[in-house]
């Protein structure tokens, strides 16, 4: 059965170019696995917008299309990027340099890999101590860059006649930056950029350049960038989309699962010990204990959120939790996350979980950016507005409205994303009630 109150979503045509902060190991993954599936040489996996299937209705009516055949989304086909970078590489040497696709998966696509060549980027190593760049654009104020990145974004528009844009920050982790006067108002964010204010990072210049120009924005890292007032303000005054923080694709995603399962046992927790080793360029960026500090405030507040202790003192009141990155080049993107989680059950006695993820960080975080990309489309042509806290599904550190708490558990975040499509479209939310099934009187 549907509802009336179906949204007016306009239609998915034309081309749908994707603007990418950073061309480094995510993004190339990313570009390159697309180009991969469009010639039939790879299937998109981890990605729900491609392979997920959604069910209408009550279980027995067998309406079960795919997300992609029940949402106007955006073709593969229809897909363009551009990027901007302070290393010069080219999506083809770039993704040599990041050692995460085989030959027989960057080779054949060599050429329109290297057709993509990074925009100089507004950056600044006060926000990234690890990296040098030197495609960079010079300004005398942050409001100077924040326009040159508005003509990049009008030119790429136009010369590859796109229909819609979207941006995704695929770049490195910045230092650790709280919300201050300067993103109290945009009013005040306008000024601070005039006056070289440090609080402004480079990131928050791409949002807002972004914003100006009609392009919805999601944050792939732990940065500030959309979670101000300021922002909000300017995509509420704006009508676009934000989402944000962090892509949440190995070891967050685990605690995520786990976590919860704990808390629907009524289990105690009494520590989470959890460690990384990670070789690539991200993991030398995180190597500062600067980038680290914004990376380890968006993986911790996870627990605390899910378990909440202040209402189960005797099970949460007391968790030692502890989250390490360590660089080691040799294991480059293949990252092994290690978490020993001390619980405890029946009258307290203690027990353990260990878990070893030998994953594939960018392999994990390419099909959210696609998916990202096309829902924020999808988001700003159903004239969905600011934080996008249905896409929480993505994301380490999720944004919701200002005192809200951020929903975390994987699971209810994947109702909530599915529930989201249904109610865009005037399908009955699914409850899981299921009472219709028996004959209670
Ligand atoms: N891979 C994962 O599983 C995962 C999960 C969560 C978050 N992330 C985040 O995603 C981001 C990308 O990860 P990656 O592995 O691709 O890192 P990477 O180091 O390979 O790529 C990041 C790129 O961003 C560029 N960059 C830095 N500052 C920039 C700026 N101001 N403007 C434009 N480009 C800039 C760098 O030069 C680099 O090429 C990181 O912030 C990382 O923390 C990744």
């Amino acid at each position: 059965m549907t509802d009336s109150q179906t949204r007016d979503v306009a239609p998915a045509e034309g081309r749908l170019g994707v603007l990418l902060v950073g061309l480094g190991a995510v993004a190339t993954t990313y570009i390159a696995g697309i180009l991969n599936v469009r010639r039939g040489t790879g299937t998109p996996v981890g990605s729900l917008a491609e392979l997920n299937t959604i069910r209408l209705g009550k279980r027995t009516d067998q309406r079960v299309p795919t997300i992609r055949e029940f949402v106007p989304l955006a073709a593969l086909d229809d897909l363009l990027w551009c990027a901007w970078d302070p290393i010069p590489d080219d999506a083809y040497e770039s993704a040599k340099v990041a050692g995460v696709l085989d030959s027989p998966h960057l080779e054949p696509i060599a050429d329109e890999l290297a057709a993509i060549k990074p925009m100089p980027a507004v950056f600044d190593q006060a926000y990234v101590k690890r990296l040098e760049g030197t495609n960079v654009k010079s300004g005398s104020t942050k409001r100077h860059l924040a326009e040159q990145l508005r003509e990049d974004i009008r030119r790429f528009k136009n010369e590859n006649a796109c229909d819609r844009l979207v941006m995704v920050w695929c770049a490195s982790t910045e230092v650790f930056l709280k919300p201050g006067p300067a993103h109290a108002s945009l009013e005040a964010f306008e000024r601070a950029m005039d006056e070289n204010d440090p609080t402004i990072a480079p990131s928050m210049l791409y949002a807002y350049a972004a914003l100006q120009e009609g392009v919805p924005f999601a944050n792939g890292a732990p940065n500030l960038t959309v979670d101000t007032d300021a922002i909000r303000e300017l995509a509420r005054q704006q009508g676009l989309p934000i989402a944000g923080k962090d892509f949440k694709t190995g070891q967050t995603m685990m605690k995520t699962v786990v976590s919860p399962m704990l808390k629907a046992r009524m289990l105690g927790l009494a520590g989470w010990y959890s460690t990384n080793i990670l070789g690539n360029r991200d993991g030398e960026v995180l190597d500062d204990p600067e980038a680290f500090k914004t990376k380890e405030e968006s993986k911790l507040g996870v627990l605390e959120h899910i378990l909440q202790p202040a209402m189960y003192p005797e099970l949460y009141g007391n968790i030692y939790h502890k989250v390490r990155i360590n660089y080691y080049p040799p294991r480059r993107d293949n990252k092994e996350g290690w978490d020993n989680i001390d619980i405890f059950g029946w009258l307290g006695y203690p027990m353990q979980i260990k878990i070893d993820f030998l994953c594939r960080d960018s392999i994990l975080a390419a099909p959210l950016v696609h998916d990202l990309a096309l829902f924020m489309d999808l988001a700003q042509r159903a004239g969905l507005t600011g934080i996008q806290e249905w896409l929480s599904f993505y994301f380490k550190s999720p944004m919701a409205a200002p005192g809200l708490p951020p929903e975390h558990d994987l699971f209810i975040q994947h109702t909530k994303l599915k529930n989201t499509l249904r109610w865009l479209m005037g399908e009955e939310q699914i409850t899981h009630l299921g009472v219709e099934y028996y004959d209670y009187q």
